[in-house]
């Protein structure tokens, strides 16, 4: 089961400490979102795996951790201060901006909304009598196109020579450090670059939670091969990354390759399919993979006038500009999905329902809950040494909840996806053995509910199975 709400997981988050407000107690900040103590654990265990599966799980591909501000002419390179724009919009009855495009889709389609023109966009708007969302009015500008980048300044002095931009996305930090990781790794192509890292977009309009933010994080890869080799490693990747979403989760219906249509496609690709998934608002990308050719290496070459030429190992004379296919993940996205997939309301045998977040045991923020069944000194005494044997030796991430009757913990650790409690009894400390024999204790299950009782020197062995 899914989220059937985007509030369901809203309101989780918020209660929970997953995703807060940004700047709460000042009011906020529009759509700026913080990961709180759950929230971290989540977006790390989703990079760590992310990074474990595409990086060190490979012989072929490394990463790298480049500045968020660069050189401006990266951008004029990478044709980010030229073309990356979108259609803006201006209600003439209350001057509020929107997305032309964005405005159409619900009307027209996303495909037909994407591959509109600059010239199209208003009088699309007005035959189909879209109203604007903050008045109701039907009364457009023409559309004209607005530079995403964020820009700020570099020292003391706020002019033109000063000017940086909020990188926009990881994937030049790549770019311009193919030259130094060709003269370290020497690697043979195929191999690829990759990193994890914020990226800046002043969206338009933002919304639907940290669907689309104005700040974020992408996980990218720049897959560097020989030319020509390009529609075998596309549908490799397409394949792995489809794989990857599914092993950790998400279920492949609620996930659909759409393949952009040639008027839609970036300044820089000329193939890209996006991987979608069925958010409660509809179907929205996930993931974009992109056959970026030589377009980067060859605008860096030129702009810099440094040689960024591959020279094969076998021959020399062979030297040549590599061509590149591009996965890049949305981290945000990536979390928010595994959130809404994991979002489960469950009717119990009682008519009670409870709500678990049945996420996969790899993501789950915490891996394990100590549960001492009372108050009393020497149960709480015995459970914290179990919780100092756990500690010292595994990595799991514990929880050590004391508060409420055990039911109701047990509900709490539930909605934060812990898969397995475990509970410290009278039995445990040789105090009554109908709850369990002494030195045992109970391992419950967080999906199958079910529990059983292990002696604690069995304990480490069975947490790990
Ligand atoms: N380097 C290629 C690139 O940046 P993109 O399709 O613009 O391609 C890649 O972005 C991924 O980054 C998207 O699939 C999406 O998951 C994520 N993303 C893009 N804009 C975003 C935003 N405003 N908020 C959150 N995630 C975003």
């Amino acid at each position: 089961m899914a989220a059937t709400s985007l509030d369901q997981v809203v309101s989780l988050c918020k209660r929970r400490g997953f995703i807060f407000p940004g700047s709460e107690i000042y009011g906020g900040l529009a759509n700026t979102w913080d990961y709180g103590p759950l929230g971290v654990e989540l977006k790390n265990r989703v990079k760590r795996d992310w990074w474990r599966t595409f990086v060190h799980k490979r012989a072929d591909i490394v990463g790298l951790d480049a500045s968020i501000l660069m050189n401006p002419k990266v951008w004029e390179a990478s044709g980010h201060v030229g073309s990356f724009a979108d259609p803006m919009v201006d209600c003439k009855e209350c001057n509020e901006r929107f997305r032309g495009d964005h405005l159409l889709e619900e009307k027209i389609g996303t495909e037909a909304a994407a591959v509109l023109t600059l010239t199209q966009v208003q009088p699309m708007l007005m035959a189909e009598k879209i109203p604007c969302p903050s008045c109701g009015k039907c009364n457009w500008t023409e559309a004209k196109q607005f530079n995403l980048m964020f820009k700020t300044h570099q020292g003391v002095v706020e002019d033109e020579a000063a000017l940086v931009y909020l990188r926009p996305e990881t994937a030049q930090g790549i770019f311009v450090n193919f030259k130094n990781v060709l003269s370290t790794e020497r690697p043979h192509l195929p191999f690829g670059i990759a990193q994890i890292g914020k990226a800046f977009r002043n969206e338009i309009t933002p919304g639907n939670f940290t669907f689309r933010t104005r700040e974020f994080e992408q996980m990218e890869i720049e897959y560097f091969m020989e030319p020509g080799k390009e529609a075998a490693a596309f549908e490799e990747w397409k394949q792995l990354v489809w794989n990857w979403y599914q092993s950790l989760g998400i279920d492949k219906d609620r996930l659909r390759i759409r393949e952009h249509d040639k008027d839609e496609l970036s300044h820089y690709s000329s193939r890209t399919i996006d991987i979608e998934y069925q958010f409660p608002w509809g179907w929205g990308e996930l993931f974009g993979l992109a056959n970026r050719g030589d377009f980067d290496l060859s605008q860096h070459q030129k702009f810099s006038k440094e040689d960024l030429q591959y020279t094969d190992p076998d021959d020399p004379k062979k030297k040549f500009l590599p061509h590149v296919i591009e996965p890049s993940f949305g981290c945000d996205r990536t979390v928010l999905t595994f959130l809404l997939e994991a979002y489960t309301e469950e009717e119990l045998e009682n008519g009670d329902v409870r709500t678990v977040m049945k996420f996969d045991p790899r993501l789950a923020p915490m891996d394990v809950a100590i549960l001492p069944l009372s108050r009393k000194e020497p149960l709480i005494a015995k459970a914290q040494e179990i919780h100092r044997m756990i500690l010292d030796q595994t990595n799991l991430v514990t929880d050590f909840d004391v508060t409420g009757s055990i039911g109701k913990r047990y509900r709490r650790q539930d909605e934060i996806g812990t898969p397995q409690c475990i509970t410290i009894d009278f039995g445990t400390i040789g105090e009554d053995d109908k709850q369990g024999a002494k030195d045992t204790v109970t391992i419950r299950d967080r999906d199958t509910l079910e529990q059983k009782r292990v002696p604690i020197g069995e304990l480490i062995a069975a947490l790990a199975s």
